[in-house]
C-alpha cells in the first residue's frame, strides 16, 4: 500500500525549534512570556491590525468576541451556516441563538441578500441581532463590500471568522481586519499551526486589553486573587507561541505553495466536464487556498471519487455540512435558498498541505482520472 496522503498536515520551517528551545532555556513554560508577545506583534505586523491577543484556540477567540459584544441569554447572532461547528458553538455557550444564513455561489460564503432578509425579518419580530459572524471559508474572502454595508446600515457589529483565512486578502487588506473583531485559528490542520491555538484581533485597544483580562481568569489588579468578572483560561502558552513565531516566518511560502496546489489541480482536472473549481471572482479577492475544493455533478459522483481515494490511502473530505442541517441546530432559524446544502452534497476537499510532494500530487490526480474513466 502506498503511504498515506493527508488532507492538510502541519508543516514546520527551520526556526520553530529555536523559539521553543529558547522558551525551555529561559524557563518561560507558561501562558505568557516573550514568545507570546512576539507572536502577537508578528500577527499585527503581518495583517496590519493594531492589536492581537494570542489564545488557546480560535473557538476561544470567537467566544471572547461574543462576550465583549455583550451577547447573552435570549440574544440572537447571525452566522454563516456553511462552516465548522466551532464558529457557532460559542453563541450557544452564551445562551444565545444562532440565526443561520445561507451561502451564495460566487464565494460560497454568506449571501448578502439572505443576510438582509434575515435582519429585516428579525427586526420585524422585535429582535435586533446582537452580532454577525462572517466566515471566510477555505480561505476565500466573502463579499465583504456588501456585508459591511449591510452591517453598518443596521448597526450590527461584525466578527470575521478568518480561522481558515490567514494569508488571504480582500482589496489588498488582510481578512480578519475588516470587522470589529477578527479571529484566526492555529489548529494543526491550518495554514500555519501552533499545534493548537488562536488569536483575537481588533483595532480597538480596550477590547483586546479586556480580552486578555478575561482570558487569564479575570484577575483584578490586586496582590491577592480577586475577581469582579467571570474569567476563562484561554491564553496561549509561550511554548506554542514559539512555534507560531517560527511559522510566521514561512507564512508567505505556505500561501504560495497552497495556491500552487490549487493551480496544479485546476490545470490537470478542469478539462473534465464532471469537475468545477471555485475561482476568485475578481482581482479584489486573494485566497490563501487553504484547501482546494472541487464540485462534482452530483452526490454519487463525489462519493465515488472520495471512496476511491480512500481505498488508495488518500484522505479527502466532503465540504462542511451546513449548520442548519446539523441535528443539534434543527430548531435554529435559517435564511436562504439552499446553496450550502448543494455544495455539501457535491463538494470535495482535496489534499492541500503545503508539504505535498510533486509525486504525491501526481498520484492524487492520477487516481481521480482513473476513477472518472472507470
Ligand atoms: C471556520 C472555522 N472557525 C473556527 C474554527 C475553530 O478554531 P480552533 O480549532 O482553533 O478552535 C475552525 C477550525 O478549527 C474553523 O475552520
Amino acid at each position: 500500500m502506498s503511504s498515506k496522503i493527508w488532507l492538510s498536515s502541519p508543516h514546520m520551517g527551520d526556526k520553530e525549534i529555536e523559539f521553543v528551545t529558547e522558551a525551555f532555556e529561559s524557563n518561560w513554560i507558561a501562558p505568557l512570556g516573550p514568545n507570546v508577545n512576539g507572536f502577537e506583534q508578528d500577527i499585527c505586523n503581518y495583517t496590519g491590525i493594531a492589536h492581537t491577543a494570542a489564545l488557546s484556540s480560535g473557538t476561544a477567540a470567537i467566544h471572547l468576541a461574543l462576550i465583549l459584544l455583550n451577547v447573552g441569554n435570549g440574544d440572537e447572532v447571525l452566522c454563516s451556516s456553511f462552516t465548522f461547528s466551532a464558529t457557532c458553538n460559542p453563541i450557544v455557550y452564551q445562551g444565545a441563538t444562532p440565526v443561520f444564513i445561507d451561502s451564495e455561489e460566487l464565494t460560497w460564503n454568506m449571501d448578502p441578500e439572505a443576510l438582509e432578509t434575515a435582519i429585516k425579518n428579525r427586526l420585524a419580530m422585535g429582535k435586533k441581532p446582537k452580532a454577525i459572524i462572517l466566515v471566510h471559508l477555505y480561505g476565500m474572502p466573502a463579499q465583504l463590500d456588501k456585508i459591511l454595508s449591510i452591517a453598518s446600515k443596521y448597526d450590527i457589529p461584525l466578527i470575521e471568522d478568518a480561522a481558515e483565512a490567514l494569508g488571504s486578502f480582500f482589496k489588498g487588506k488582510s481578512l480578519g481586519t475588516y470587522g470589529k473583531f477578527g479571529i484566526y485559528s492555529f489548529n494543526g490542520n491550518k495554514i500555519i499551526t501552533t499545534s493548537g491555538g488562536g488569536a483575537l484581533v481588533s483595532d480597538e485597544k480596550d477590547m483586546i486589553d479586556r480580552s486578555r483580562y478575561l482570558a487569564t481568569q479575570a484577575r483584578d489588579n490586586a496582590p491577592h486573587y480577586q475577581h469582579s468578572a467571570i474569567g476563562y483560561n484561554y491564553r496561549m502558552s509561550n511554548v506554542c507561541a514559539g512555534i507560531g513565531r517560527g511559522q510566521m516566518l514561512v507564512l508567505n511560502d505556505r500561501v504560495s505553495q497552497r495556491r500552487a496546489n490549487y493551480f496544479y489541480y485546476k490545470n490537470e482536472l478542469e478539462g473534465n466536464s464532471e469537475i468545477t473549481f471555485l475561482d476568485e471572482p475578481s482581482s479584489d479577492y486573494f485566497s490563501n487556498r487553504w484547501l482546494t475544493c472541487i464540485l462534482f455533478e452530483n452526490y454519487e459522483k463525489r462519493e465515488k471519487i472520495r471512496l476511491h481515494l480512500e481505498k488508495h490511502n488518500i484522505e479527502s473530505r466532503p465540504l462542511w455540512k451546513p449548520m442548519h442541517l446539523q441535528p443539534v441546530f434543527t430548531d435554529a432559524p435559517f435564511y436562504g435558498a439552499g446553496v450550502s446544502e448543494v455544495l455539501f452534497n457535491r463538494g470535495l476537499c482535496l489534499p492541500s498541505g503545503s508539504n505535498l510532494s510533486v509525486s504525491e500530487l501526481e498520484r492524487i490526480v492520477s487516481e481521480i482520472k482513473i476513477c472518472i474513466q472507470e
